[in-house]
Formats: C-alpha cells, sequence, structure tokens
C-alpha cells in the first residue's frame, strides 16, 4: 500500500551504451553500500585471473546475468539504498523497451537520470533521449555529465556542455534539476564530492537523486480505472483494473466508457488488505461489484459521471515512431491504450519534428526514431484522455504485428469529445411508429424523401449549388429544402460556435433535422462544412440509406481567392480564431457518392450533375411503374 511498503523512488537511467551508464550504475551501487558483501573483490579476483583491468560495468553484468536466470523482463532494476529512502534505478537497454514499459506502467518512473559523455558532447541520441523522457511524461531529470577525466576535468568544457543541453531541454519543455560533472570511474561527483573539480559546487549524482520529490499518487484527479478483466463468481461479476487516478468509493455511482453503461458500487472487493474497503485510491489494484447486472468489459474506463474521460475516434497524437518500416498516411496498426485496443489508421501527418533542433517540417511519411505529430482515426469510439490531464488514458502504442512500433501522447487540439453525440439522457422512452408511412408519402410527392449532404470548404460553393439546385429540382415539382450552415446558426443552433465540441453538436442536430424531413418526404439540402468524418457517419447513420454524401471539392487556395465574406482575409489576419482550413481541421470524405469539383466545373455543370444525381435516386419506382410522372 502507498506509503506503507518499502517502494523506492523509481529512476530511470538513460544514455547511450557507450556513455558510461553502467559505470555510473556499479559506482552508485558501491559507493552507497548497496552491495552485497564481498561482491566486488569476487569480480575483481576474476579480472585479474583472465588478465583484464577491472571495470565497473563488470559488476552490471555480473548482477545482470543473476537475474536473468529465471525471468524475462525488459529492464534491469537495480535497488540503491540511502540513508533516507531506497531507489530503484530502472535501466532500460532500448528506447522500444522503454516505451513498453511506461506504457504499460511496469516502470513508470518518478525522475530519470540522463548521462552524456563529457568528451563527445551533446549527441543526436542525447537530445532524443531528452524528448523521449518527455514526451513520456517525467518532468523530474538530472543530467551526469560523464568522462570528465578524459577531458582534464575542464570547467570550460563542462559549462560548454551544461549551456547546450539545458538550453535543449528547456526548449522541449523539462528544466533539469541538476546537472552533475562526473568520472564514474574514478568515483568523482557520484557519491562523494571530487576532489578534482573543486570549482563545481552543486550537488553529486547521489545527492541530485535524493532531491528528486516522490511524483504523489495522482488521488487529486479525476477517478480513472482502466478495467482490466470482469470476473464471475456465482452470480456476482467482479470488475477488475488499477485505480490509475482518483478515489472509488462504495455508492459511488460510476460511468464505463465508452459504452456508457453506469450503476452503482456495492461492494470493494479488494485482495491484499484485510477486512472489506469502502474506498480504494490511485495506484491500487481492486476489484469492485455492481448494485445492477450490466454488461462490461475490458477496456473499458470506469469515471465518475461528472469527470468522464473523453470520447472519439479520432485525434492528435505526438508520436515516437520505432517501427522498421516508415509510417505513412493511410497505413493502419492496432492501438493499445490502457487495457483498450483497436484498429487505427494513420489520416494525416501533420509534420515530423526534428528532435535536434526542435524544427518542424512538413513529410509525407516518419521515419525509423523520428517523432511526428500525426491524425489517428479509429474504427471504434474509444475512451482517452488528453495527456496532459490523465497521463495514463492519454498515452498509447501502435503495434506492427507483433512490435511495438511506436508510442505517443493525445492531444484533443481541433478534434472534438463526440460523447454529448453519443448519449441519450432521457430514460422511459420508446419509438413511436408514424401512421403515414415512408411509401405514402413517396406516392403522393412522385418522389422519395432524402438528404444530399453538400461538405466542403467555406468559400467551395455549398450554399450556391443547393439554392441553385432548390430552385431546380422546385421547377422540376420536388418537394425541396436548404437547411444552411449560416441560417441554421441564426436559430436552432444560435447557441453554438466553432469550437470542435460545438461544431459537432451543430452537425448532430442538422442530420437530426435532416433525417426529420427527409422522412416527412422532403428532398434535403444540407449545406454545412461539416468538417469532421465522425459527424458526417453519424448523420448518415440518423437519416440511413437515403443519406446522399456530396463533396464540393476546392482546394484551400481557390475558397482563399473566392473569399465571398471576406472571412479568409480576417482568419489570416488572426481576427477570427479557429477557421476551417487555416486554424481548424477539415476532413474531406473519402467515400462520398458524389464529388463535385468546383475549381473546374461552373455552376450550371455542377448543378446539372447534382440534380440528374437526384433524379435518378430519388424516383419513386412504385410510381414509376404504375406510369407516374418524373
Ligand atoms: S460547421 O463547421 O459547424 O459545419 P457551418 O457550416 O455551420 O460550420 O458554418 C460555417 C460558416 O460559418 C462559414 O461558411 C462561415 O460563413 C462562418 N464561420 C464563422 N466563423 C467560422 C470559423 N471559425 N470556421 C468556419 N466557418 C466560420
Amino acid at each position: 500500500m502507498p506509503g506503507t511498503s518499502r517502494e523506492g523512488l523509481k529512476v530511470a537511467i538513460v544514455g547511450h551504451v557507450d556513455h558510461g551508464k553502467s559505470t555510473l550504475v556499479g559506482r552508485l551501487l558501491h559507493d552507497t553500500g548497496s552491495l552485497p558483501e564481498g561482491k566486488v573483490e569476487a569480480i575483481r579476483e576474476v579480472c585479474r585471473r583472465r588478465g583484464v583491468e577491472f571495470e565497473w560495468a563488470f559488476l552490471m553484468d555480473a548482477l545482470q546475468a543473476e537475474r536473468d536466470q529465471g525471468i524475462t523482463i525488459d529492464t534491469s532494476q537495480i535497488w540503491i539504498k540511502s540513508q533516507s529512502r531506497d531507489y530503484v534505478i530502472i535501466d532500460a537497454p532500448g528506447h522500444k523497451e522503454f516505451l513498453k514499459n511506461m506504457i504499460t506502467g511496469a516502470a513508470a518512473s518518478d525522475a530519470a537520470l540522463l548521462v552524456i559523455d563529457g568528451a563527445e558532447g551533446v549527441k543526436e541520441q542525447s537530445r532524443r533521449h531528452g524528448y523521449l523522457l518527455h514526451l513520456l511524461g517525467v518532468r523530474q531529470i538530472a543530467v551526469a555529465v560523464n568522462k570528465m577525466d578524459l577531458v582534464g576535468f575542464s570547467q570550460a568544457r563542462f559549462e560548454e556542455i551544461e549551456k547546450e543541453y539545458r538550453a535543449y531541454l528547456i526548449g522541449v519543455g523539462v528544466t533539469p534539476t541538476h546537472i552533475v560533472p562526473i568520472s564514474g570511474r574514478g568515483g568523482d561527483n557520484v557519491v562523494t564530492q571530487s576532489v578534482n573539480m573543486p570549482w563545481y559546487k552543486g550537488p553529486t549524482v547521489m545527492g541530485a537523486l535524493e532531491r528528486f520529490k516522490v511524483v504523489t499518487q495522482p488521488e487529486g484527479l479525476p477517478l480513472r480505472m482502466p478495467v482490466q478483466d470482469v470476473y464471475k463468481f456465482d452470480h456476482r461479476r467482479i470488475i477488475a483494473g488499477r485505480i490509475d487516478s482518483g478515489v472509488l468509493k462504495v455508492g459511488d455511482r460510476v460511468l464505463f466508457s465508452p459504452s456508457n453503461k453506469s450503476a452503482r458500487v456495492a461492494s470493494i472487493e479488494a485482495w491484499l488488505v484485510p477486512g472489506t474497503p469502502t474506498e480504494v485510491r490511485a495506484g491500487i489494484s481492486t476489484g469492485f461489484t455492481l448494485d445492477e447486472q450490466i454488461f462490461v468489459e475490458r477496456g473499458e474506463i470506469v469515471s465518475h459521471e461528472a469527470q468522464p474521460p473523453i470520447e472519439s475516434d479520432v485525434f492528435r497524437a505526438r508520436l515516437f515512431w520505432l517501427g522498421k518500416t516508415s509510417l505513412t498516411v493511410g497505413s493502419r496498426y492496432r492501438l493499445k491504450l490502457a487495457t483498450a485496443e483497436a484498429q487505427v489508421r494513420v489520416q494525416a501527418i501533420e509534420h515530423v519534428v526534428d528532435t535536434g533542433d526542435l524544427s518542424t517540417a512538413a513529410s509525407d511519411k516518419v521515419e525509423r526514431n523520428a517523432v511526428a505529430e500525426v491524425i489517428l482515426q479509429a474504427d471504434r469510439v474509444l475512451a482517452l484522455d488528453e495527456f496532459t490531464s490523465a497521463p495514463l488514458s492519454g498515452r498509447f502504442v501502435l503495434v506492427d504485428g507483433y512490435d511495438i512500433a511506436g508510442g505517443g501522447i493525445i492531444s484533443m487540439a481541433g478534434y472534438a469529445d463526440q460523447r454529448q453525440a453519443l448519449t441519450v439522457k432521457s430514460r422511459n422512452i420508446t419509438w413511436t411508429e408514424q401512421a403515414v408511412s415512408v411509401e405514402a408519402r413517396a406516392r403522393r410527392n412522385g418522389h422519395r424523401g432524402g438528404v444530399i449532404w453538400f461538405t466542403g470548404l467555406s468559400g467551395s460553393g455549398k450554399s450556391t449549388l443547393s439554392s441553385a439546385v432548390e430552385r431546380r429540382l422546385f421547377s422540376l415539382g420536388y418537394q425541396v429544402f436548404v437547411l444552411d450552415g449560416d441560417n441554421m446558426r441564426h436559430g436552432l443552433n444560435s447557441d453554438l460556435g466553432f469550437s470542435p465540441d460545438e461544431r459537432a453538436e451543430n452537425i448532430r442536430r442538422v442530420g437530426e433535422v435532416a433525417a426529420l424531413m427527409s422522412r416527412a418526404g422532403m428532398v434535403v439540402l444540407t449545406a454545412f462544412i461539416s468538417p469532421y468524418r465522425s459527424d458526417r457517419a453519424r448523420a448518415r447513420k440518423a437519416v440511413g440509406d437515403s443519406f446522399h454524401e456530396v463533396y464540393v471539392k476546392a482546394d484551400l487556395a481557390t475558397c482563399e481567392r473566392r473569399d465571398p465574406k471576406g472571412l479568409y482575409r480576417k482568419a489570416r489576419a488572426g481576427e477570427i480564431q479557429e477557421f476551417t482550413g487555416i486554424s481548424a481541421p477539415y476532413e474531406p470524405p473519402e467515400t462520398a457518392e458524389l464529388v463535385v469539383d468546383t475549381a473546374a466545373m461552373d455552376v450550371e455543370q455542377s448543378v446539372d450533375a447534382i440534380v440528374s444525381y437526384v433524379r435518378e435516386q430519388f424516383a419513386d419506382r412504385a410510381a414509376q411503374a404504375a406510369g407516374g410522372k418524373r
């Protein structure tokens, strides 16, 4: 239990193999007296017999070899004792193991110690390590500049490296707690202050470790418990998992996402603790039962109703790529997020980040060991969080075949929480069938009802085309009506702005209205940017088979040149925030029923194309068969 067990402060040690990581750890073990009696002497003896010079790194190898018999773990964990507390030094051999452990939480570190070679200086690898730590949410980092003996314990050399690396780390959002000049081999500034570097006034490596804070269990954060498993005992179902953050109490109403089912906690079934607890806190693995039998499964996230996770099938990610093959737009991977799994597809690569100088550049692929900002589209709605508000449900790994190919953190910038669109709040409601059938209405109108859903950038021609098509169809005798973005926003949707969540709600309402009107027998033309695929897919679902998506295609440059309402100019001048195409996303349709390229076709041609499509698709076959009009 937290606070009572001998849990050590977890420190990840990170650095290039040749920079002296093992030597430093060997020294730390020895100089703090954390080694079993006679261990070093035994290794010295072996070296003497073999005629090789003793190295501190051999100690690590020996410890490693002992541990490797029996268990397979991806990182080796070494215990170091100080007077005040214990430390677990987590040594991850490579990026991949490191990512894997961070994601599974097996080695979530409180802090990290980065080792740099003082003779070589700051290399790409050291920068990448710093970046990766930041990406994984490790915020306490101390740096050891090793091999100072090889540069004559030069203060100038140290200061040069210190300045460069400090600036870099600050650039990625990490302020190093201490940067310590050391010689692992000589033990300088490892545990004891170096006599060779009297100019250095800061703490030793051990001193820097002693100054790390224990990252407090996030009990104050909203409740998050990914469901690990559901066990059936007799008639009871026990929902098991680890509480990532928050507190769970008997009697709480808990929500399961993304299934959106809820029930009350009837009992907490804690193993490892005596008695029956009435609450459990972050960091504890637990199980609980509910007051109702609801079907929930592994992968869902338990929260309180007031502070639920986000629900979305699309999100933005900062991704660290390790895959053997480059990541490209359209490629598919298996996503693992907390205990959930889903298939994802790379929808866009926003840019790649040069971890060396932190510059960004456009690219159509992400190479191994590169970092990029990408948009991922999942095949189903996921429960997730922004990394900054809930680290464990805000990060993920991508699996390609059987290999972990990348890991990253989630941001929802530009994307909506779709929860509202997925939730039915009312209870005790039943569906009533319409007294007049769809067929009867079609017979009277001489055509069927349905929706022509225009989507495209602002200025692409949605409003122009929809009203021209409306006029033409009306004169042909159709029951037709346009729902226009700007108009709807004056009335039904006047409470909505242009944030991702509000756009999603805008489109949800429009989809429902269009569905009703189409059921009433009308041909409904909708002219909304409707920038998100998920929202359009939901509108399609609300309407059913008679939904027809028309992509009004015009590239950004063309729309900006037209700028009929002068809005692009304002957006460029920073007077309008979150403007589609400039500072907010637009996801073009992939499977539109009709594409109208308004950059290549004039209005007349476009209207002809749409009208003939409507005549073809909305004909009332029964009436036609009976010799009806149209
Ligand atoms: S949607 O994104 O929610 O589908 P909608 O089609 O209703 O947008 O409204 C778009 C219209 O609102 C644009 O044609 C434009 O006239 C106006 N508008 C005002 N602010 C914005 C903005 N930030 N982004 C896009 N359109 C905006």
